[in-house]
């Protein structure tokens, strides 16, 4: 006789029988990678941050107020009233920051791995779209509780998108709403930052993740892009590389919660349009670009990052070297440190300045 199932085997079988999921989840939990792609876990680590950063903004959102009046007394509600509030706040601070610096760790990897080369060129094109959807993020979310730092930071940053070349004078308006930041920015920013940018980010990762699904991680070891002649030693993805992963997302939570609750999140004053602060500053990955703004001539400092903004989603498509190894690519190596070098050099000299 047949051994009477669990009420959730019954629950599975139906939703199997319709959208055939043990053919989903195989095809998913399947995959062999091999054993020597070292990803640091970067890019989960950033997916993690990301999901962090979807369940903190949703909690947030449900007090926050996004009007010139009562955006930065909600936030001291927030942080003052709401219980917890001041470390769902902080941890979403926190995440953001970590969230821009494991992306980049994790574009960085790629690079000097070359796993950008044939056939991963569009993993890549997305994945600088990635990019810059994520400081968009940290862009319009350092406006949003109005004080001081928020107001002045963005005034900066809308004045460096406003001397662009041609379609400045139409962004700034864009992105203020108007010539001054007003009511309109507010609602403007919070829009872009609450519903635009969640959603272009969440599709771009869909596509970004199915293509590393589709075509399994690249394995550092083989000599050109083509070799097939490399007999590789694979991995199960699953359990192995999940269960890494995941120790990687607890350590990081860990980290979260102790940075957060050691270093919470502050408020300056309340924004006040008509007094200057002595020192302006933006978030610490726009200081390199804050910084070289003042030093060479303005039209050279807003064109040449999006020239390299460029350069970079382009690079699988201009470096043609079928190579990998690091040594066989000293021109991809010396671009890359003197870029790296250039970029770190640039934001102690903001920061100390
Ligand atoms: C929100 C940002 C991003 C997330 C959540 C993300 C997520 C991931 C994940 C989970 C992987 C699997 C392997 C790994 O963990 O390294 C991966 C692979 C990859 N990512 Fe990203 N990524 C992001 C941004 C980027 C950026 C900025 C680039 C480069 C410009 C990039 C290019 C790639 C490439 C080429 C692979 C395949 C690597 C290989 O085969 O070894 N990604 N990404």
């Amino acid at each position: 006789m047949e051994a009477k199932k669990s009420s959730f085997n019954r629950m599975w079988d139906w939703v199997d029988t319709r959208y055939r999921a043990n053919e989903l989840i195989q095809a998913l939990l399947h995959v062999e990678i091999p054993r020597s792609a070292k990803t640091f876990y970067f890019g989960g680590i950033t997916l993690f941050f990301f999901i962090v950063q979807a369940a903190t903004g949703i909690l947030l959102s449900i007090y926050y107020q996004p009007s010139p009046d009562s955006a930065f007394n909600s936030i001291l509600f927030i942080m003052n009233n709401v219980r917890f509030g001041w470390l769902i706040r902080s941890i979403h601070a926190w995440s953001a920051n970590l969230m821009v610096l494991f992306c980049v760790l994790h574009l960085l990897r790629i690079f000097f791995q070359a796993a950008y080369k044939k056939p991963r060129e569009m993993t890549w094109v997305f994945g600088v779209v990635l990019l810059g959807v994520t400081l968009v993020f940290g862009f319009t979310g350092y406006l949003l509780p109005w004080d001081q730092r928020a107001y002045w930071a963005t005034v900066v940053g809308s004045e460096i998108a406003g001397a662009l070349p041609i379609v400045g004078g139409q962004l700034l308006t864009f992105l203020r709403g108007g010539a001054d930041i007003t009511a309109a920015t507010l609602t403007r920013f919070f829009g872009i930052h609450v519903l635009i940018l969640p959603v272009t980010l969440a599709l771009v990762l869909v596509i970004h993740i199915t293509m590393v699904h589709q075509q399994g991680l690249a394995d550092p070891k083989r000599e050109k892009v083509d070799d097939q002649s490399r007999k590789k030693r694979l991995l199960p993805f699953f359990p192995n590389y999940v269960l890494d992963e995941m120790i990687a997302w607890y350590l990081m939570l860990a980290g979260l919660i102790v940075l957060a609750s050691v270093f919470p999140g502050g408020l300056e004053e309340p924004a006040d349009p008509l007094r200057t602060p002595e020192h302006t500053k933006p978030e610490w990955y726009f200081l390199f670009l804050y910084q070289a703004l003042k030093v060479v001539p303005r039209i050279i400092g807003v064109t040449l990052p999006i020239i390299g903004g460029i350069l970079l989603l382009l690079l699988p498509f201009i470096d043609r070297s079928p190579y990998v190894e690091l040594r066989k690519r000293p021109v991809a190596l010396a671009v890359g440190v003197i870029c790296v070098a250039g970029i770190v050099g640039f934001t102690i000299w903001g920061w100390l300045s």
